[in-house]
């Protein structure tokens, strides 16, 4: 079933492994697609459960050359990248170590590193050297993964953080709070200007954050998932008919 919402078009599948294969046959569509366009692709995945799911479908979808994909992360948390809250960890077990992607292809945030601006100082450094840009002259990833989170967050960009409102950095840390450590998180306008944005969620408690990111008004500040309908590309919604409401 397609309904279309917000800038973009709503798949809604009955199970959660159906979003995952679902969103790993659209994202594996894109890559070649921008592979084909213009020679490589670049991906930039989120943590969470849920893209984490998609990865692992990923992983298995065919004629990808891998060897043209690079391989980019959405946002880290400040912790090594064998522990088990890393995104890099997660993505490393789910499809860096089971699609043939050359290690050079694959480039982590540092968000383990004790000077954490600087960390982020150094993404940004080599977003800008990596991935191209488009006709605004802002880096534009090929294909972005996002997760929702049940506070209406996405990346790290949490409700209240002044990351929200930050347009003149790409990469910036967020401070850890009672709930969380602290991370890395790409900023604003890097996932607007993402020529593919696939966002995925599933479950009941993704149902009214995706209601007030619907809502024809709100508070980005309260919650931050609302960027997303400022995106240039194509946006792709991949959900269970429960975060949706739909059934
Ligand atoms: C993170 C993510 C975050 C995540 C959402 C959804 O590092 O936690 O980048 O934005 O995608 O919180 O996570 P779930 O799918 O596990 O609910």
């Amino acid at each position: 079933m397609t309904t279309k919402v917000i800038p973009g078009q709503l798949v809604a599948e009955e199970e959660v492994s159906e979003v995952a294969q679902e969103a790993a046959t659209r994202i594996a569509r894109a890559l070649r697609n921008a592979i084909a366009k213009g020679s490589r692709a670049t991906l930039a995945l989120s943590g969470g459960n849920t893209p984490r799911d998609a990865y692992s479908a990923l992983a298995l979808e065919p004629a990808i050359d891998w060897t043209r994909v690079s391989v980019f992360w959405i946002d880290e948390r400040a912790v090594a990248p064998t522990d088990d809250r890393s995104n890099y960890r997660w993505a490393k077990a789910t499809l860096l170590d089971r699609a043939p992607i050359p290690p050079e292809n694959v480039h982590r945030m540092h968000a383990e590193a004790p000077d954490l601006d600087g960390a982020a100082r150094e993404y940004e450094r080599l977003i800008r050297e990596r991935v191209e840009v488009d006709a605004e002259g802002l880096p534009a990833f090929d294909v972005v993964v996002l997760g929702i989170g049940e506070d209406g967050h996405t990346a790290s960009l949490f409700p209240g953080d002044p990351a929200v409102d930050t347009v003149d950095r790409f990469v910036v840390p967020v401070g850890a709070t009672k709930e969380r450590e602290a991370r890395l998180t790409v900023t604003p306008p890097v996932i607007e200007h993402a020529r593919c944005v696939f966002i995925l969620a599933v479950g009941p408690g993704k149902r009214e954050p995706l209601e007030r990111i619907w809502l024809a008004r709100g508070d980005v500040h309260r919650t931050p998932a609302r960027i997303v309908r400022g995106c240039r590309g194509a946006v792709t919604w991949i959900i269970d008919k429960i975060a949706g409401g739909l059934g």
